[in-house]
């Protein structure tokens, strides 16, 4: 590497240490960005001609070798590599090896400060609906498993500790509600990526007369970022980009850990599918769940991510700095679990299978104190009366070792004459989630017009 010119030569007596200049380089990494840094350059060379700058005939040249370039490192992916510093690096190189000084000229006007963050910019304006499109495919997942599910019941936790009966496809839809949410914060991240930093040179701005208007368009962006200084340093949508990953990783890790323990022995409403679980190599009966384990483990990576680009970002004075060159790891490896994450999750879900009668059985018995105290109150008793007299019938059928199914008509009388024969046909679970009345509740109906909301959300992602 050494005895190659860099990119500064000029300025400098001594080539660069190589080991400094491997610490600093970052092609390793943002070779990523390499199909973006040449449509922006090529933009870059007809917003050059456009203004004079190039000749029409040195724009031609550099365009056809940029096209050529593109190709080569779409069709062999291991082109994209060698000594530079970076992608910026490289590409310009192959430039100049394929036109000399026409080549050369195509970073009048242009530093890589702005440089790189507008191939950023490029890059997620197109990868994040990727990981949209994976969001939609498990809310679509987690609405079939509902549909699925029926009318199967199952009990609803606070504290994790059985709290009320619900619909196992009001759980699903509970999850699917979240993802809806990181979908329209993918959406956000995405809008703030949108304006086009080219023209803002260095830090200062550029001093040929750059039709930044036109060039926005012509990269697709809405508008053009509003200030050179800032520009160079905004990594503002960097870190919305990995605040929406690191959310949507809480969320499907939530997910994870729901689908772990109500997999497991202890509770067994769902079964996990043999394709996403794994065995254990002492212990033959084991059935584990290692890929849902694993998102739950991601997660806490992705966090890191955003924790750490805040902390970069915050004590950086004006302009670009070169610790702003952390922010592509930190994306590509978000976006890499982010995707894994959801596409295994989604197969976990696809292949879930539900046990009803296993989820039935853990949502009666003490459940339903709170439909009990509701039927007092229907019967004009206040809340606070009837939880207390709830409260002692519970304490009874615990030192009892029973349940409220095994009262006879006579004893819930004996507990309050406003108990009438009626009371234990309408203390049942079933009747228990019918008796919700909001929009939002477990009620068969609420439940099933979510169900349909999703599913129609789902399809107007998929334009269908
Ligand atoms: N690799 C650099 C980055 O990712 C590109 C910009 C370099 N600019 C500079 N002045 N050293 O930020």
């Amino acid at each position: 590497m050494s005895d190659e010119p860099h990119l500064w030569s000029g300025r400098f007596d001594d080539a660069p240490d190589e080991e400094v200049f491997r610490f600093q380089a970052s092609f390793g990494f943002d070779r990523r960005l390499f199909d973006d840094d040449v449509e922006g350059s090529l933009a870059w060379a007809e917003a050059l001609a456009a203004a004079g700058v190039l000749s029409a005939a040195d724009a031609g040249a550099i365009r056809e070798a940029l096209v050529e370039i593109r190709q080569r490192g779409r069709d062999d992916p291991a082109f994209v590599a060698g000594p530079d510093e970076d992608v910026h690096a490289f590409v310009e190189r192959q430039l100049v090896d394929r036109l000399g000084d026409v080549g050369r000229r195509l970073h009048t006007g242009r530093s890589r400060n702005e440089q790189v963050s507008l191939d950023l910019r490029l890059y997620l304006r197109r990868r994040l609906p990727e990981l949209q499109r994976a969001v939609v495919a498990l809310v679509a997942a987690l609405a079939d498993r509902a549909a699925a599910a029926g009318q199967a019941i199952m009990p609803a936790y606070t504290h994790l500790r059985r709290a009320q009966p619900i619909l196992t496809a009001h759980f699903l839809l509970a999850h699917a509600a979240a993802f809806q949410r990181d979908h329209a914060r993918l959406e956000a991240a995405r809008g703030e990526a949108d304006a086009m930093p080219l023209g803002s040179g260095a830090v200062a701005g550029t001093s040929y007369a750059v039709d930044t208007a036109a060039l926005a368009r012509r990269l697709g962006f809405s508008r053009v970022a509003a200030n050179s200084i800032d520009a160079a340093a905004d990594r503002d949508f960097v870190a919305s980009t990995l605040h929406a990953c690191a959310l949507t990783m809480v969320h499907v890790s939530r997910l994870a850990e729901d689908l772990i323990i109500f997999s497991g022995e202890e509770f067994g409403y769902f079964e996990l599918h043999d394709r996403v679980a794994t065995g254990s190599s002492l212990m033959p009966q084991k059935k584990n769940p290692d890929p849902l384990e694993l998102v739950r483990g991601k997660s806490g990576r992705v966090i890191g991510h955003l924790t750490g680009w805040l902390a970069t970002m915050k004590g950086l004075p004006s302009g670009y700095n070169k610790d702003l060159q952390e922010d592509k790891e930190a994306v590509f490896d978000a976006e890499d679990q982010v995707l894994g994450s959801l596409r295994a999750t989604t197969t976990v879900v696809e292949s879930l299978e539900p046990r009803p009668e296993r989820s039935a059985a853990a949502a009666g018995g003490m459940l339903l104190a709170t439909d009990v105290a509701d039927y007092l109150v229907d019967r004009g008793v206040p809340f606070r009366r009837a939880h207390e007299i709830v409260g002692g019938i519970v304490r009874d059928l615990l030192a009892q070792g029973r349940e409220f199914e095994s009262l006879a008509p006579e004893e819930w009388r004996g507990y309050d004459s406003r108990f009438a024969a009626d009371t234990g046909a309408r203390i049942t679970s079933r009747a228990s989630v019918g008796r919700r009345r909001t929009p939002q509740s477990t009620r068969p109906e609420a439940v099933e017009r979510a169900l349909a909301a999703v599913r129609a959300w789902a399809g107007a992602q998929r334009g269908e």
